[in-house]
């Protein structure tokens, strides 16, 4: 041992060096405080380091190894500051390495036929000298899938869940000035959690946040309107106040309520004692006068400001949004929003999208709830994890139901920390409606199933009590023993042939569909072709366990008691082929693809489900060469009672419309046009066609929005298809097309919808799947003017898409070194 000591090696004068760097932090903790100013949340997204496979940590030969491997600030290897990334490649987060990987057949089905494997990630930065005193804080909000990470040579966090954000202070071990501070992540994504896509690496966003010693925690506001039996409506705050100075602090909360147009309409007061290195929770409660009511139809938002005082300087502000709104589930009435009823039409979704796998830029949560929203849906089941927090935002802004469900049904306290986090991450969200703590748990009808249940329930019900707690059963309902005793509203995944038997055995319990459906359907394709792996789009076969979409629905939307239903799924997701395996990579289960394009289901869903506009829809489209004279199966989906189909002008008849079930006749073909045109007592209320299109002679763009903020995070899908000389889109065009971009934007990938398509996601090239595909453009960081895209096919005319790149701000970051 004396031996080691004289021998001053390299690690131990970094030892030296970290001392004394943690001691100049103490002293200067107390001037900071004094110093007060409010926090600030930087941005680490830019400017990784990343290397795909693992890297061995050297082994361990000589006792000094093994002695000052064990010793805080001293990690070996890539996990050690001074390794040599040079040759990494550079990237920005969010990242997932399994969407840029090749289809490989011998990978895992449910994963989606991509390996996962282990990647590490590298990032440096340095702290302002001022920075000394503050609290820092690392936020991850999500890998998959295990991780590892470690902060200036100490391992600071060790997260087991893909869809838990985790939060690290790295205050004692930071450096400021000259120094460099490392953060390296090993990333291992060979286990799976789930049976579907999931990704691998930092595939949310990652944060540096300063503070000062005195601060509210992260996600440590509570602040969800409540409706108090009088009808009046008060706000009740509680926030989580923590010191890490090292002498008891006396801080005043002030907290005001600012209605949607930011005017300041409640506010109140207290103060707490914090001691040094302690929390204290404050709480305080305030009445509001009539506030606007939040809806799914007109979600208006508040604003909680939270702000942490010292001697009059102000400490640490934090916003939050809020809604007022009412929830309920009746057992005989389903679900009310605000007193009144509302069916819930929701669907089921994971969180992979075309082109970007998990790594979902923040803005494409709102074009998918748009989707979601133009197809009638009111409601989301976060299938089978807690989301994106950014999703939660979108579905607040947007005014979309969620069921936010728990990924792990484990009451081990890890898992439950899990459960724990996501409640109080979520619970100030008014659109989630329903804390969900469990998928099909094979012990669900056992007293086991039933114990943990309770458990978790329990904890739920100790940082929330104004959602019910629910788990999605697949079976055991109605068995002596099961966890429907456990929750407060019960939720059956498909089994919906045991909807009346528990409602009759159980007439106060209040009951939803959590999952159903299960039908398959590849967009586009109208004849089953088992070889080609694409399932028809007629609605008529399902998943054992489910059934088709009109089925599903007709059983739901007969029974006032069922709260509304799930449908697996609203979008199509990578992974879970089911009906087929290789070479289909995806699930055909989707309203709509990957894309978000439509398939037939989506205008089933349409018509069963909005009410305040007539639905018109003919399937399938009209260019059937080789088929002349042969009958067609064609169906109309409408929300109007009658409708009238025409060929070329020539009546074919006009019948009842069913708007669940949709109408059918059968069409000899005949190239032209196949209209349909509705009425409501003898009057026409829409009109609508397809039509036999030419062949392809241009390429058509269509972005999603004219302009894009140039912030290098806002991103859009463009939708691409190919034109026939009149114009129309052509819905057989399966042709290759080359892209390419100039200007402040970026293509960050592209998809098309088709299950079997094995194309790479990044790069230029993407095929027309039955006529469309989409490219995922992204605005690069703080630059502005036109980003133009461009698209070529072989013997088409090109196509251009000009977007405008706004001039913005881009959020703030912590710079990377390089
Ligand atoms: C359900 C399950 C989903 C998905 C679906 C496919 O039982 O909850 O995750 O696997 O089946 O039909």
């Amino acid at each position: 041992m004396l031996k080691t000591i004289f021998n001053l090696t390299a690690p131990l004068a970094r030892f030296t060096a970290l001392l004394a760097a943690g001691l100049a932090g103490t002293c200067l903790a107390d001037q900071a405080a004094a110093a007060a100013s409010s926090r600030e949340q930087l941005s680490l997204d830019e400017g990784w380091r990343f290397h795909l496979g693992d890297i061995p940590t050297p082994a361990l030969k000589t006792h000094d190894d093994f002695y000052y491997n064990a010793k805080a600030g001293l990690a070996r290897g890539a996990a050690a500051p001074a390794y040599n990334d040079a040759d990494w490649r550079r990237l920005d987060l969010p990242h997932d390495w399994m969407v840029e990987q090749p289809f490989d057949a011998q990978a895992g089905v449910s994963v989606g036929y991509r390996a996962r494997g282990i990647g590490w990630y590298r990032r440096q930065f340095k702290l302002d000298a001022s920075d000394q005193g503050k609290y820092l804080e690392l936020q991850f909000d999500g890998v998959a899938t295990h991780c590892t990470v470690w902060f200036n040579g100490t391992l600071v966090a060790r997260n087991w869940c893909g869809y838990t954000s985790f939060y690290t202070d790295i205050t004692p071990l930071a450096q400021y000035g000259d120094a460099t501070n490392t953060i390296v992540v090993r990333v291992d994504a060979t286990s799976p959690e789930g049976w579907w896509y999931e990704g691998a690496g930092i595939y949310r966003h990652t944060w540096l946040v300063k503070r000062n010693p005195i601060h509210v925690i992260t996600d440590g506001v509570y602040a969800n309107p409540v409706r108090k039996q009088n009808g009046t409506w008060t706000l009740p705050v509680e926030a989580t106040l923590e010191n890490s100075g090292s002498a008891p602090a006396k801080a005043q909360v002030a907290v005001t309520l600012l209605d949607p147009v930011g005017k300041e309409i409640a506010h109140e007061k207290t103060a707490a004692t914090v001691g040094a290195l302690e929390q204290s929770v404050v709480k305080l409660s305030m009445a509001v006068s009539k506030p606007k009511l939040w809806s799914v139809d007109e979600p208006v938002l508040y604003q909680v400001r939270t702000v942490v005082s010292l001697d009059g300087k102000i400490a640490d502000v934090v916003t939050n949004t809020c809604g007022f709104r009412t929830i309920r589930f009746d057992a005989d009435k389903g679900f009310f929003l605000n007193d009144q009823p509302l069916k819930i039409k929701g669907t089921c979704n994971h969180q992979d999208a075309a082109g970007v796998g998990v790594a979902v830029p923040d803005s494409l949560w709102d074009f998918r709830i748009r989707r979601l929203k133009e197809l009638g849906s009111n409601a989301y089941r976060c299938a089978h994890n807690p989301p994106a927090k950014e999703f939660l935002d979108a579905c607040d802004r947007l005014g979309m139901l969620v069921m936010d469900e728990n990924r792990n049904f484990n009451t081990s306290p890890e898992y439950m920390r899990q459960l724990e986090w996501m409640v109080r991450r979520d619970r100030n969200h008014p659109s989630v409606i329903l804390w969900s703590v469990f998928n099909e748990e094979p012990m669900q009808a056992t007293p086991q199933g039933y114990e943990m249940v309770r458990r978790m329930a329990s904890v739920v019900k100790q940082l929330d009590t104004t959602r019910p707690v629910t788990a999605a059963m697949n079976g055991g309902m109605n068995s002596p023993v099961n966890v429907s005793m456990a929750v407060d509203v019960v939720g059956f995944n498909y089994n919906q042939a045991k909807y009346d038997e528990f409602h009759q055995k159980h007439p106060g319990k209040p009951m939803t569909s959590s999952e159903d459906t299960s039908s398959w359907m590849t967009r586009g394709v109208y004849f089953d072709n088992t070889n080609s792996s694409q399932a028809d789009s007629y609605d008529l076969v399902a998943a054992p366990w489910g059934a088709t979409h009109r089925q599903a629905w007709s059983a739901i939307a007969a029974r006032p008691f069922i709260a509304g239903g799930f449908v697996w799924t609203g979008f199509d997701y990578r992974g879970e082929p089911q009906k087929f395996t290789w070479p289909s990579v995806s699930s055909v289960f989707g309203i709509m693809d990957t894309c978000g394009f439509p398939k037939a289901a989506y205008y089933m869903h349409q018509a069963a489900w909005i009410d305040d506009r007539p639905v018109l829809q003919i399937v399938p489209h009209w260019n059937w060469p080789g088929r002349e004279r042969q009958p067609l199966k064609v169906m109309v989906l409408s929300n109007v009672e009658k409708v009238e189909l025409f060929l070329n002008g020539k009546s074919l008849g006009a019948k009842s419309v069913d708007r669940i079930m949709g109408g059918e006749w059968e069409v000899p073909y005949a190239p032209g046009k196949l209209e349909a045109v509705a009425t409501r007592n003898g009057k026409e209320v829409a009109r609508n066609a397809v039509e036999t299109t030419g062949e392809p002679v241009a390429l058509k763009l269509l972005p999603d929005r004219n302009s894009l903020a140039g912030d290098g995070a806002d991103a859009q899908p463009v939708t691409v298809c190919a034109v026939d000389a009149q114009g129309r889109e052509v819905p057989t065009a399966n042709l290759s097309v080359t892209f390419a971009i100039s200007g402040p934007g970026e293509i960050i990938g592209h998809g098309n919808g088709d299950n079997c398509s094995h194309e790479a996601e990044k790069g230029n090239h993407r095929s027309l799947f039955n006529g469309l595909a989409q490219v995922v453009v992204q605005s690069k960081r703080a630059e502005s003017g036109t980003i133009l895209l461009t698209a070529q096919a072989d013997g088409l005319k090109s196509a251009e898409a000009r977007i405008t790149a706004r001039p913005t701000a881009a959020r703030p970051a912590v710079l990377p070194l390089d």
